[in-house]
């Protein structure tokens, strides 16, 4: 059964709900398979997969391409497209076009966009226009430069209640769920607790109503991982031994040996060739 915002509001205070980043075909297949809730082509493709310090150099170009193909192999999963920068930061007219066009283009079902009471208009609209919303606060990692770097957000209680109001207003706007990044655990419990939408947690405690990874973090992938990361199996490793054998093995001439090759009914002909 495909998942839907409507799975997500359901779920909301009765079972968790999983979401993991994805950003190609054949890793999005194999988390399909899993049963998770949601696939979140994060801006985060922009650092993990294509090699950028921060989130700020993907485009909805890149977006629109690596959604497409994570929304070919999820055939369960709520395909939750993230809006890049720049892409709903100069006018509401902009914000729909490029929000309708990860739907209609990427395939997206969804699409997340960081801000809370400032883009209030931003979110009202897309849902207006039939772009489900997922809203994303706390750790808002396209406004580093503003935040001063990758800090957990809301420890004073002017910034938690800046956080919470921030909340209200997405929800208000219509967000049909919200991302919780890198908050103290007992401000996500409240802010969990108020919302009637679905709160998912990463590095924001286990007081949510799901939680979200960046799958290169949880597999051992990447370098110097946040704190709130958990590894779940060392594939990083695991990958580093594989292609260390393979390499080795190709210098040494063990690779390929003769049942990897193809034959032919005279193998002997070829050597008549002029
Ligand atoms: O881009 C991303 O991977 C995200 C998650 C960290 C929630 O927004």
């Amino acid at each position: 059964m495909k998942n839907t915002v409507l799975t997500f509001r359901k779920a909301k205070g009765r079972e968790k709900l999983v979401m993991l980043t994805a950003y190609d075909y054949s890793t999005a297949r194999i988390m399909d398979q899993t049963g998770v809730n949601a696939l979140l082509v994060g801006d985060s493709l922009s650092s993990v997969m294509l090699g950028y310090e921060n989130s700020l150099a993907v485009t909805l170009e890149d977006m629109l391409r690596h959604c497409a193909a994570v929304a070919r192999a999820a055939k369960s999963a709520l395909v939750v497209c993230d809006m890049p920068f720049m892409s709903y930061h100069i006018n509401v007219e902009e914000a729909v076009r490029n929000g309708m066009r990860l739907l209609a283009e990427g395939m997206a079902q969804a699409v997340k966009l960081e801000g809370g009471v400032d883009f209030y208009p931003v979110t009202r609209a897309l849902t207006r226009a039939s772009v489900p919303v997922m809203g994303h606060l706390g750790l808002t990692p396209q406004s580093v430069h503003v935040l001063g770097g990758y800090k957990v957000q809301g420890k004073s209680l002017v910034q938690a209640q800046k956080i919470l109001d921030d909340a209200r207003a997405q929800e208000d706007a219509g967000a049909f769920a919200l991302v919780l990044e890198c908050v103290p655990a007992p401000l996500a419990v409240r802010i969990t607790r108020e919302l009637t939408i679905p709160v998912i947690g990463i590095g924001a405690g286990p007081g949510c109503d799901g939680q979200v990874l960046v799958w290169q973090d949880m597999l051992g992938i990447t370098e110097n991982p946040a704190k709130f990361v958990k590894i779940f199996s060392q594939v990083g490793q695991a990958m580093l031994t594989a292609f260390t054998a393979y390499a080795d093995e190709v210098r040494h001439g063990v690779f390929p040996s003769p049942e990897y090759g193809y034959s032919a009914p005279d193998d002997e002909a070829f050597e008549k060739l002029r």
